[in-house]
């Protein structure tokens, strides 16, 4: 094997070790900082809650649906990163003899997603103070971890790599710049993003690591369950678009007839698809890792199975 690639590589973990140090935050001496939600501000960015889809709705039901997919946002990450940080406890196994720098690097991704993982319990909390009751998420992140671990390592660092780079670009691109939105809301995610960065440069050596141990038949495999994790990605994007149109209809103090509720649901599940599948499969950087490790036909089938998401 080519050994440049490899003193490359160690330079990458270490340099993510040395990040990790410097942007290293605490829950409320840095991020919550004995601040409240303020219900008067949006929580989520127009730019991922595709608010101009909810054609129907006043300025001040667009917020409510802007805090109610913020709620949703916060809960979203707390789920997956039970499942990311036991494949990175797992994957930290191949360097607990030899690779010294490797093993700090991913401990301390582990470490990261524990602490995001109680972040985004207290955010829930807080929210659940300043948003009327009804709100569900009835997700369980150990039988949600249980299931995407099941799929093979190929797919699950794929998804992973995906999750990371979209964190990302909606802090950058959508959140950040965003004037309106709650100050306490923007700071989760602002600190939340600091950390994210090295997890996503982890998350590609590894991938890559992984992909050079592998038969071409077993990325195909690795091609289709991904397709499938995603599917299931989608399904729970689905029951949560149900849910939160559920309580937006419920709590919005009007009635909202059978042909509103429908769109109001259509527009919340476009908005999650966005956030959650779309926004990440063409960041520049996921395509770019992606096609370097598959076929053209491999790309092809990706792209077909994004094509046919189910309409609500
Ligand atoms: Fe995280
Ligand atoms: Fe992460």
């Amino acid at each position: 094997m080519n050994a440049i690639p490899e003193v490359l590589d160690r330079d990458r973990y270490a340099r993510c070790i040395k990040a990790s140090k410097s942007v290293r935050w605490d829950i409320e001496e840095d991020v919550i900082r004995g601040r409240r939600f303020d219900r008067t501000k949006k929580y989520l960015p127009d730019g991922l809650s595709l608010l101009d889809e909810f054609t129907t709705l006043s300025r001040e039901e667009k917020r409510f649906v802007s805090q109610i997919q913020g709620w949703t946002y916060a809960n979203i990450f707390g789920l997956v990163e039970r499942y990311i940080n036991a494949k990175v406890l797992e994957l930290s196994s191949a360097y607990w003899t030899g690779d010294q720098i490797a093993l700090e690097a991913l401990i301390r991704f582990s470490d990261e997603e524990l602490k995001h993982q109680a972040l985004f319990r207290r955010v829930n909390e807080m929210i659940r103070e300043t948003l009327p009751s009804g709100y569900g998420f009835d997700f369980d992140p150990d039988d949600v971890a249980r299931a995407v671990l099941a799929s093979s390592t190929w797919a699950v660092l794929a998804l992973t790599l995906h999750i990371e780079l979209f964190t990302q670009l909606h802090y950058r691109q959508s959140i950040d710049p965003d004037a309106e939105l709650s100050e306490l809301f923007k700071d989760v995610f602002l600190y939340h993003w600091k950390e994210e960065s090295q997890h996503a440069i982890l998350d590609e050596l590894e991938l890559k690591r992984h992909d050079r141990t592998l038969t071409d038949e077993q990325r195909d495999q690795g091609v289709d369950d991904f397709i499938a994790l995603v599917g299931a990605v989608d399904g729970i994007l689905q029951a949560q678009a149900r849910s939160d149109a559920s309580y937006f209809v419920v709590r919005c103090s009007r009635l909202v007839g059978v042909e509103e509720r429908t769109q109001i649901e259509a527009a919340f599940l476009k908005a999650y698809r966005w956030q959650y599948i779309l926004s990440g499969a063409g960041h520049p950087r996921f395509v770019e890792v992606l096609t370097s490790l598959i076929t053209e036909e491999q790309g092809q089938r990706i792209q077909a199975a994004l094509a046919t998401l189910p309409q609500a």
